[in-house]
């Protein structure tokens, strides 16, 4: 039997209307609007397309938001500059600075300079720490995302074998941390792969939960899953483009042959993507909260 399909760009949708409900209200009650701005350095199309989308999000959401472009050869003190006008800047609440940053920009340098209460990407190692130890202010959004997923489909993630294939910082470390804290969503016992593990296969045969963020079109096969186990494909990889230009993707896992196995399944594109952005607006509207101390 197929597998049912968690829908991310449903579960966006929702998401997105209850944070539009939520900006509004805090508009009327407190007089506030979530601010955010998205740095962009350069002319890389892929970037540029992703920070519309963030604007665009933004925009619909009713935040006060700013596209700052910068050019190429901006140098790093420059940036860091810009960066700290924004920490200054009371109307902006998130900092979003659009990655990659050209090579003669540090990028670690650049991320550590935001202020950790602005950090909407949840970058910063002090919310990498607060993370860890299980009180964090924002998290991170893809692994966010993922952990929405779950919740709103009703996976039980309390005992659930969790495998995790990738540690990478943006995804396989801090899924794995967040599931495994003690917690409404989480309570799971967690195991990361990665490429030094020694027989991948033989975790992923015993995940009842199966994240697969590795990078490599296609790599989790249908009889690598136990029957019944959801299965959550973060990976994006462009396998060609349609005659019209657009990217033909296809995600971590051969699609067709886990949905015969898995009894939930992220499909590729409209899974875990979509759920990104959104999550890096619920995070500007609580650094909003945060910042102007509204505890509802
Ligand atoms: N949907 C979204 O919003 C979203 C967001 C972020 C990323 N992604 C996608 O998710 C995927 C992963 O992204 P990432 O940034 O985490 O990638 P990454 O930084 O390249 O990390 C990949 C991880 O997978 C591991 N890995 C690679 N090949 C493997 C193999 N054959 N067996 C076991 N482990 C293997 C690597 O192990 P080592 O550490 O040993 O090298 C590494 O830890 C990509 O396709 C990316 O485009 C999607």
């Amino acid at each position: 039997m197929a597998a049912q399909l968690i829908k991310g760009t449903e579960v966006s949708k929702a998401i997105r209307e209850e944070l539009k409900q939520e900006v509004q209200h805090i508009k009327e009650k407190y007089g506030v609007t979530p601010g955010l701005v998205t740095i962009l350095v350069g002319e890389d199309p892929a970037s540029q397309s992703y920070v519309r989308a963030k604007q665009k999000a933004a925009h619909d959401l009713g935040f006060y938001s700013v596209q700052d472009d910068r050019p190429a050869d901006i140098s790093e003190d420059e940036l860091l500059k810009l960066i700290d006008q924004y920490n200054k800047d009371p109307k902006i609440d998130g900092i979003l600075v659009q990655l990659p940053l050209p090579k003669h920009i540090n990028e670690t340098k650049v991320l550590y300079a935001i202020d950790p209460s602005k950090d909407v990407d949840a970058f910063h190692p002090f919310n990498v720490g607060k993370l860890m130890i299980g009180e964090p202010d924002f998290l991170p959004c893809t692994p966010a995302g993922i952990q929405e997923l779950l919740v709103r489909s009703g996976v039980e993630t309390s005992g659930a074998e969790v495998v995790v294939v990738g540690r990478s910082n943006i995804v396989g470390k801090p899924i794995a941390v967040m599931l495994m804290q003690k917690g409404p969503g989480a309570n799971a016992t967690v195991t990361v792969c990665h490429t030094r593990t020694r027989d991948v296969t033989f975790h992923t045969k015993r995940a009842d939960i199966l994240i697969v963020a590795a990078g490599v079109t296609e790599y989790v096969k249908g009889d690598w899953i136990k029957p019944g186990a959801v299965v959550i494909d973060v990976g994006v990889n462009e396998v060609g483009r349609t005659a019209d230009g657009k990217r033909i993707l296809k995600g971590d896992v051969a699609f067709d042959e886990a949905k015969e196995v898995a009894s939930m399944i992220t499909p590729v594109p409209g899974g875990v993507g979509p759920m990104t952005i959104t999550m890096l607006m619920k995070n500007t509207v609580r650094a909003c909260k945060i910042h102007h101390n509204i505890k509802e």
